[in-house]
């Protein structure tokens, strides 16, 4: 604006040495023309700054803590600034308020799209009230948002399906639909952040395998956990699932029970289960289930302290975001492939679901080196 101003002065000068024709030396008039002329040029340069912010997409993602976030977050901004967008990718440290505010800031930056993978599904509602109000389309991303009509779209993955494959790789592992008459194997249970929705998925998604063989008596808990609020993890934290686990370890098999299955979400919550087994647990190891592949998981995977996880491949889902903020862009139909899974309690949000993998020792070559997610010096493989 202010240049603006200097422009309309420095043309009035213009205009007046001219009205006052060759009273002014030449000289005088060329450097008011010069000085018009630098002056245009930052207009200029101003006016295209003001049409790039006009290709904003904030990005929120929840933590740093975890690789995957990061992963996700840096693969999204590098496909979306090659697609020619400006991205605005801020992480919240797991805090509620400071996400609220980094996306109100995106508002007020004059984003066009937002991407948000919410910390708490529950928590964003007046902050989305503004983007609706402010008419910006909201892609959940990874986590839906609930009780929010201002989400747009979903994307993620088939969240039942890794609960699936979760359960499944147990029921095989243990060999559980050949079990012997009157066997039972001994399984506990934890999932994530109570406040993310995608435990209901994980965690349902395995119980519908496995509740089968807990009708039949063949899978039994000897800690009487689990029902799914008792088995969360606040924050999907580690050394919550840790503590959690001694505490189960020392109560109900120090006496030499033998601990058969653990199903865990996620890599996180496996990896407490894995230091809590390995300090006070000396039986065999249990069959131990996780997901996301995160480096710090994979050496567990080649010990067998952690017998798989469920890899899902960040890349494909940033490639799909990109998709589909750039329909919206340009004002066509994003895609999408699921338009019954996901009600966040306003309605189904139409979604896209990219498919995940089961990932062990004997595919991970394949999985996550021979398809460039890590090097081998990355994860040691
Ligand atoms: C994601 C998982 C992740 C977990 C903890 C979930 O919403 O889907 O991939 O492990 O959050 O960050």
């Amino acid at each position: 604006m202010k240049k603006l101003f200097a422009l309309l002065l420095a043309l009035i000068m213009v205009v007046g040495l001219i009205a006052c024709g060759a009273e002014k030396p030449v000289e005088e008039v060329e450097e008011v023309v010069e000085e018009v002329e630098e002056t245009v040029e930052e207009v200029v340069e101003e006016v295209e700054e003001t049409v790039e912010g006009g290709n904003l997409v904030g990005v929120a993602m929840p933590t740093k803590d975890l690789q995957r976030w990061i992963q996700d977050g840096e693969n999204m901004k590098a496909q979306l600034e090659a697609a020619g967008y400006t991205v605005d990718l801020q992480y919240a440290a797991n805090d509620i308020a400071t996400q609220v505010s980094q996306i109100e800031n995106m508002i007020a930056n004059g984003c066009e799209v937002l991407v948000i993978a919410s910390i708490d599904g529950e928590a964003l509602g007046s902050v989305l009230d503004q983007a609706k109000a402010a008419e910006i389309p909201v892609i959940a991303y990874d986590r839906l948002i609930m009780g929010s009509d201002a989400v747009s779209y979903y994307a993620t993955f088939d969240n039942w399906n890794v609960g699936v494959k979760q359960g499944e790789y147990i029921v095989e592992a243990l060999d559980l639909a050949n079990a012997p008459e009157g066997t039972t194997y001994n399984i506990e249970y934890i999932t994530g952040d109570p406040g993310d929705n995608n435990i209901n998925f994980f965690f349902d998604g395995a119980i519908s395998v496995l509740q089968p063989y807990v009708d039949a008596g063949v899978l039994v808990t000897p800690s009487g956990q689990t029902e799914k609020a008792v088995v969360a993890t606040p924050g999907w934290a580690t050394d919550a699932a840790q503590a959690r686990f001694e505490s189960i370890l020392a109560s109900y098999y120090a006496d030499g029970t033998q601990l058969d299955a653990v199903l865990a979400s996620n890599d996180s919550t496996a990896l407490g289960v894995a230091n809590a087994l390995a300090s006070s647990y000396t039986g065999e190891y249990p069959v131990l289930t996780g997901q996301d592949c995160d480096i710090a998981n994979v050496p567990n995977l080649l010990a067998g302290t952690q017998a798989m996880s469920v890899f899902k491949d960040t890349r494909t889902l940033a490639a799909k975001v990109v998709e589909m903020v750039d329909a919206l862009m340009q004002g066509a139909e994003p895609p999408i492939n699921d338009t019954e899974t996901y009600d966040n309690g306003t309605g189904i949000i139409p979604s896209f679901l990219c498919e995940p993998v089961s990932c062990d020792i004997n595919n991970y070559v394949e999985i996550l080196i021979d398809s460039g997610y890590y090097t081998a010096d990355q994860i040691g493989g």
